[in-house]
C-alpha cells in the first residue's frame, strides 16, 4: 500500500532520512489494507482484492454524493463556461453539497475555493497537477478568491522530514502551484507553520474542541503508535474552510463567504471532520469537489511504489525521460502479438496511455478517434504510447516555462499577507498580473501579526452577537465570534495582563531582596 503521493515522497524521503533526527510514526495499522478491504485515508491508499479502487463503494463508505450529468450542466449554466474535462469525464466524479454552492452562487452569494498540497517532495507528478489545474478552472468559471495550503507540519509529522526541509520543500512546491497558472490578485499561499497566526490558530483550537479522540480515531485510524502530533493535526487542515482565518482577504466574519474544497477523494476524512464541527463553531459547512486517483504509469491496479520512481512522471521530466518512461513502463492494453492485436483490438480498461490521455487531451473529437483506433485494433500499443507522449511533452515543457517565471518575488506576492480589496477579488480582473512591473512580484510580504491593520478593505461587517441559531452553539462552546473589537479587547487584556505580571515580579523581586537584607 502507498501513499497517493508517494512514489515523489519515497525520493525525497529517502534524500533527507540521514538529514532527519525526528523519527516519524508509522501510519495508523488500521489504514493498513486487510483481507483485501480497500484503504482510502489522506496517507495510505490500496486497492480491494483486485488491487483497484472501488470508487462507487467509497462514496458509500464516505457518505459523498455522485456528481450527476445534471449537476454539470447546472455548472455550465451558471457560470456559463464548458465544463472542464475532468468534470464531463468524470475525473472529478463526487460532492457535497456542490449543488449548495450553485444555489448560493445563483442567489448572488460569494464563495471561495480552497485547497492545498503536503510539500514532501521536491517535484510533483503529473498526479498532484490534476486538483491544481481544475481549480485554477474553477478559480476562472466562477471568478472567486482562492486560498492554497502547504502542510509542512503535516509531512514533517508524517515523514523523516526535519522541519527546515519541510518548510523549504513548502516553497520549492509553491512555484509549481503558481505554474498551474493562478492570479496572485485572487490566490493566497500559505505554509502553516508560517502563518500560523490568531485568527487561524483561534479556528484550530475550536474544531479541535469539537472532536474526541474516539472520533479522530475513527474517521483517521490513528493508533496508540500514532505520534501525538498526528492525532492533532486534522483541524489545522479543516481550519481554513472558515473564511475568519484570512481576515486579509475575507475580513472577520465566519459565515461572511462559503467555500469549495476541490481535492483527491483521499482528503475527504479531514473534511467530513470539517463539516461536523462546523455549525458547532458558528461556521458554514464546507462543500466538496472530489476526484479520483490518476493512475500510476505501471497500471491502476499496480502500487504507486515508494521504491519506483520510474512509476510516476514528475513536472520536471525532460522530454527523453517521458518519452522512454511511457515507452518502456505505462502498462499496455495491448495484446501479445500484432495479429492478436488487429483482430482483437487494445483493452481500454487496463492501458493507461489510455487512461492519461482521458486525464490530459483536451480535444475530445481526436480523444475519441483514438479510443475508437485503438479498441478496433487499427491502433497499436506503440502508437497509443506516441500519441500520449506528444500529450504530455508539450504539457510538461509549458509547466517549466511557467514554473521558470515564478521568482522568488513573484511568490512572495502569492505569500503576502497585505490586506486586500475584498470586492475586487470577484468578478473579473483586468489585464495580465504578469505583465506588471517585476513579473509582477511583491515588494516584501506583509506578516501577519493577528493585527486588526490587516484586514481585507471592503470586507463583509461581522455580524452581531445574539442573532442566529449558530450563535448560540458558538456560545455553547464557550467562545465568542471574532469581531474587530473582540480582537481589540483581547489584544487589551493581553496588555493589562503583561503590565499585572511584571509588577507581581517587581513585588516579589523587592520581597526577597528585603528578606535577603534583614537575614
Ligand atoms: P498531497 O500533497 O498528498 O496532494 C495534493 C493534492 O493532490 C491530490 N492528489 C491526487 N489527485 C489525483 N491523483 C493522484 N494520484 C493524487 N495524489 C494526490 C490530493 O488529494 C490533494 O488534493 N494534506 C494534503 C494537503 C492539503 C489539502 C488541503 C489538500 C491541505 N489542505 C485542502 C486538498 C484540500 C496533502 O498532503 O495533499
Amino acid at each position: 500500500m502507498s501513499s497517493v503521493s508517494d512514489v515523489t515522497d519515497a525520493v525525497a524521503a529517502a534524500s533527507l532520512a540521514d538529514a532527519s533526527g525526528s523519527g516519524a510514526s508509522p501510519p495508523p495499522s488500521s489504514a493498513i489494507a486487510d483481507g483485501g478491504e480497500q484503504v482510502v485515508t489522506p496517507w495510505d491508499v490500496a486497492g480491494g482484492a483486485d488491487g483497484k479502487i472501488d470508487y462507487a463503494k467509497l462514496v458509500t463508505d464516505f457518505g459523498c454524493s455522485t456528481i450527476t450529468p445534471e449537476l454539470i450542466a447546472r455548472v455550465e449554466r451558471v457560470t456559463g463556461v464548458r465544463a472542464h474535462p475532468f468534470l464531463r469525464r468524470g475525473m472529478f466524479f463526487a460532492h457535497r453539497e456542490l449543488d449548495q454552492i450553485l444555489d448560493a452562487y445563483e442567489r448572488g452569494e460569494k464563495f471561495y475555493l480552497y485547497t492545498g498540497r503536503g510539500p514532501s517532495s521536491e517535484a510533483l507528478h503529473l498526479g498532484h497537477l490534476i486538483p491544481f489545474h481544475f481549480t485554477r478552472w474553477l478559480q476562472e468559471a466562477f471568478k472567486v478568491p482562492l486560498v492554497i495550503q502547504l502542510t509542512d507540519d503535516e509531512k514533517f509529522l508524517w515523514k523523516s522530514m526535519t522541519l527546515e526541509d519541510a518548510r523549504r520543500l513548502a516553497r520549492e512546491n509553491a512555484k509549481d502551484i503558481v505554474a498551474c497558472g493562478f492570479d496572485p490578485r485572487r490566490t493566497f499561499i500559505f505554509s502553516d507553520v508560517n502563518y500560523m497566526c490568531t485568527p487561524f490558530y483561534l479556528n484550530t483550537l475550536k474544531i479541535a474542541k469539537c472532536v474526541t479522540f474516539n472520533q479522530a480515531r475513527g474517521i483517521f485510524g490513528f493508533t496508540g503508535e500514532s505520534n501525538i502530533g498526528q492525532i492533532g493535526f486534522p483541524p489545522t487542515q479543516a481550519a481554513p474552510a472558515f473564511p475568519d482565518c484570512f481576515p486579509h482577504m475575507f475580513g472577520l466574519d465566519k459565515k461572511s463567504l462559503r467555500c469549495l474544497i476541490p481535492c483527491a477523494i483521499d482528503q475527504d476524512p479531514y473534511f467530513r471532520m470539517t463539516r461536523d464541527a462546523a455549525p458547532r463553531i458558528g461556521g458554514h459547512k464546507p462543500a466538496l469537489v472530489e476526484s479520483r486517483f490518476f493512475p500510476a504509469l505501471k497500471g491502476e491496479s499496480g502500487k504507486m511504489s515508494a521504491s519506483d520512481p520510474t512509476s510516476a512522471i514528475y513536472v520536471t521530466d525532460t522530454p527523453k525521460q517521458i518519452k522512454d518512461k511511457v515507452n518502456k513502463y505505462a502498462f499496455s492494453g495491448g495484446r501479445l502479438t500484432v495479429e492478436e492485436h488487429r483482430e482483437r483490438g487494445g483493452d481500454l480498461d487496463v492501458d493507461i496511455s489510455w487512461k492519461w490521455l482521458n486525464f490530459f487531451e483536451e480535444d475530445d473529437a481526436k480523444l475519441a478517434e483514438i479510443g475508437e483506433a485503438y479498441a478496433s485494433g487499427r491502433m497499436l500499443s506503440g502508437e497509443i504510447k506516441q500519441k500520449l507522449v506528444e500529450c504530455l511533452v508539450p504539457m510538461v515543457a509549458e509547466h517549466q516555462a511557467r514554473r521558470a517565471r515564478a521568482t522568488d518575488a513573484v511568490v512572495d506576492r502569492f505569500f503576502s499577507t497585505a490586506p486586500r480589496d475584498f470586492e475586487s477579488m470577484f468578478g473579473d480582473l483586468e489585464g495580465d498580473w504578469m505583465d506588471e512591473p517585476n513579473g509582477g512580484g511583491a515588494a516584501g510580504a506583509v506578516s501577519f501579526q493577528g493585527s486588526e491593520n490587516a484586514v481585507a478593505t471592503n470586507a463583509p461587517e461581522t455580524k452581531k452577537k445574539g442573532g442566529g441559531g449558530d450563535e448560540k452553539s458558538v456560545a455553547a462552546e464557550g467562545e465568542a465570534p471574532l469581531s474587530k473589537n473582540a480582537l481589540k479587547k483581547l489584544a487589551k487584556e493581553k496588555e493589562i495582563a503583561e503590565k499585572k505580571a511584571k509588577k507581581a515580579a517587581e513585588a516579589a523581586a523587592k520581597k526577597e531582596k528585603a528578606a535577603a537584607a534583614s537575614e
